[in-house]
């Protein structure tokens, strides 16, 4: 089958030719229609993983896919052969990943059928950086009459992470370099309140929120921390944005 592989960390990453994966006890090989690339793609090909997983040459990039079920392994019941299905791939090595004909999905990833309402294209965009965000959310105080803060709220986690804070009920405050911008002006046009903050054109407060992300919510440890240096450099996000909460969580 063809993939998208890194061979060394000395070259570029290529398209090859690769031997299809074939489905284990347990395990469904995946046509996959679509996938997206993300920040955890550029990371793998610096070599970023190295001291910490195993780099399985050639690695197949990609953890987002969208297809369809093509083989099920022994003792799957809930996936069936010609199933639409969502979801990604996070291995504890480097390599076969999305990127290409078929990936084989372990039933213990996250896999599920797909929503009738999306595309094969608009669900390969969506379990990675939308699971990521709602952890995040999920992490701080973010119901009615809380506030919540996005860093980096246009970009592909932040995108979701607005939309599911506000759905919770959230007041949220959203800072981006472009948050001015007609893409921040769509992902806002809800009900709930959000507050776009002036750090447009700023340095961003980027390594002090606590976390190794630039677009993050402010995880409960640092909640205190992001408070003060986002309202050092961003008057707007002090002017009444932190009224919910303001004291770090246990
Ligand atoms: N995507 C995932 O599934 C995922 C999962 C886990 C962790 N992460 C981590 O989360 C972070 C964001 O991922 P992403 O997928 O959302 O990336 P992304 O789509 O590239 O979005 C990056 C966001 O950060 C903003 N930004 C970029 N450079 C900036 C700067 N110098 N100052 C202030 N803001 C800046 C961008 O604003 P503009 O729109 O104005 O450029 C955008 O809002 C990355 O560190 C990534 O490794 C991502």
């Amino acid at each position: 089958m063809k993939a998208f592989v890194l061979t060394s960390f000395d070259h570029a990453p290529e398209f090859a030719d690769v031997p299809e994966p074939e489905p284990g006890p347990g395990e469904v090989r995946v046509r996959v229609h679509a996938t997206s690339v993300n920040p955890v793609d550029h990371m793998i090909r610096s070599g970023f993983f190295r001291a910490v997983q195993e780099y399985r040459f050639p690695a197949v990039f990609g953890r987002d896919f969208a297809g369809v079920v093509q083989t099920v392994g022994d003792g799957v019941t809930r996936l069936r052969e010609g199933d639409e299905v969502y979801g990604f791939v996070k291995r504890d090595y480097i390599g076969d990943g999305t990127f290409a004909d078929y990936v084989v999905v372990p039933g213990g990833f996250f896999v599920a059928a797909k929503p009738s309402r999306l595309s094969l294209q608009q669900a390969g965009t969506l379990a990675q950086a939308g699971i990521t965000a709602l952890e995040c959310v999920e992490a701080v105080p973010s119901g009615p009459g809380q506030v919540v803060v996005v860093n980096g709220a246009t970009g592909g986690l932040g995108t979701f992470a607005v939309q599911i804070a506000k759905a919770r009920g959230a007041d949220v405050v959203a800072t981006a370099p472009s948050c001015s911008g007609r893409w921040g002006r769509t992902i806002s046009s809800t009900r709930r309140k959000v507050t776009w903050s002036s750090s447009c054109g700023r340095p961003f407060p980027r390594a002090s929120t606590g976390s190794s992300t630039s677009s993050s919510m402010s995880t409960r440890p640092s909640w205190g921390k992001a408070r003060t240096t986002l309202a050092a450099s961003s008057p707007a996000c002090a002017t009444g944005s932190f009224a919910g909460e303001a004291e770090p969580r246990p």
